[in-house]
């Protein structure tokens, strides 16, 4: 079936430009045009479509306003901003209702790489009533200390870039969305982000002021909500498993880009546990307690009660929030590596980090220790090295690695 994509801008000119730059798409695309944007919600009303790119600056119904009312009505619809302006208040207001970001004008190989990707992140999830509760998600919940740390920085006369660096790389959730805007093009930088620290220098002092405090781009935890979890153990697990896969691509000669991809997917691995415990509550609660009471892994028991795990809502949810592609399909394969379609490196390294930090540290004891998967490891020509990453583990993690009881 061809994928409709929407594209709305009130000049006829820049939609002839694209209709010519996407002519060679025809057979796989069916590419709709509205001059406006109540046009474009005439159009999605006869026939919904896969995804909508629209110019922000519109007489009468401007891009923010259409893509909030598409976000409401039609939340399945991949939602992208296509945008000659960049001012830091316009990108505040874009940061919640937007997927991904285009500059205008944009090469038509960026054009169809966002195309692409949101087509390709189809496959991590098929439940459709899950997609359209991830293409919600606007924020992730953050640490409440950090939260705060991260707001009297930013009320001082004089904010240090380096102290928002540090206060962010230590949250999980800013990581995500910090990521999610830097990766877009729209703010004119390379596709290649090395760090979320990286990613605050980037945005700078501004941008990053009006999108904390005036768009509440980051929430609080009320943790209490799910006893038993707690985002503090999940960033210390997640930064743990960064630098495992850091250490992995050294021992295992990755590119750089290889290597710093690895280090945002390990990050970002269990990113999907922060989606579960704040939209299901109810149902994450339970498979806590059937992993303290039966024992077993989290990510088997969310697969019995939800049909899927937190792999798959955090892989989707960072592939339509633009991340690079293997670090989505490291996420969203990370527990099950034989069933992606193309594995890669970054996958292989957070797979067994994950495994490598489980078995260093013993999180209960009646926690399941997971194992790599033998399969995995051969088909991508590994096994015979995998003795020597335990070693390299043991090392890196030294004196904090505690021993099983
Ligand atoms: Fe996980
Ligand atoms: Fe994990």
């Amino acid at each position: 079936m061809k994928r409709r994509i929407l594209f709305v801008d009130d000049e006829p000119k820049v939609l002839g430009g694209i209709r010519r730059m996407l002519f060679d798409m025809r057979g796989e695309w069916e590419l709709l045009f509205a001059e406006s944007g109540q046009r474009a919600l005439e159009i999605i009303a006869e026939g919904l479509v896969d995804v909508i790119v629209t110019d922000i600056l519109m007489p009468e119904m401007d891009g923010v306003e259409l893509l909030g009312r598409i976000r409401e009505e039609y939340p399945s619809v991949t939602r992208i901003a296509m945008s000659g302006q960049s001012s830091a208040k316009f990108s505040a207001l874009a940061a919640l209702t937007v997927h991904q970001y285009l500059s205008k004008p944009c090469s038509v190989e960026d054009l169809k790489a966002v195309i692409n990707q949101a087509m390709g992140r189809e496959r991590i999830l098929d439940d459709p009533a899950l997609k359209r509760m991830i293409s919600r998600v606007e924020r992730l919940p953050s640490v409440p200390a950090i939260y705060r740390q991260l707001t009297d920085e930013l009320a001082k006369p004089e904010p240090s870039l380096q102290a928002i660096g540090v206060i962010v790389s230590r949250d999980v959730s800013m990581c995500a969305k910090l990521l999610q805007l830097v990766n877009s093009s729209f703010f004119g930088f390379a596709r290649h982000i090395e760090s979320p620290e990286q990613a605050v220098t980037l945005l700078g002092v501004n941008v990053i002021k009006s999108l904390v405090l005036s768009v509440h781009l980051f929430a609080e935890f009320e943790e209490q909500k799910v006893p038993g979890f707690t985002l503090a153990y999940l960033w210390e697990h997640s930064m743990r498993v960064a630098s495992l896969c850091r250490l992995l691509a050294d021992v295992e000669g990755f590119t750089r880009e290889e290597r710093d991809h690895a280090f945002i997917a390990g990050v970002l691995h269990d990113v999907g546990k922060l989606i579960l415990a704040v939209n299901f509550v109810e149902e994450y609660n339970s498979c806590l307690e059937i992993v303290r009471n039966q024992g077993g892994v989290m990510w088997q028991s969310e697969r019995s009660i939800l049909g899927v795990s937190h792999a798959e809502l955090g892989g989707y949810l960072m592939g339509l929030w633009g991340l690079p592609g293997p670090i989505v399909e490291a996420i969203a394969y990370h527990h099950l590596p034989l069933t992606c379609p193309e594995p890669n490196k970054v996958l292989l390294a957070v797979h067994a980090a994950n495994v490598l930090d489980h078995g260093l540290y013993v999180f209960s004891k009646r926690s399941v220790v997971p194992i790599m998967e033998q399969q995995f490891l051969e088909r991508m020509g590994v096994q015979a090295r995998v003795e020597g990453w335990w070693q390299a583990a043991r090392e890196l993690m030294g004196s904090t690695a505690k021993d099983a009881e």
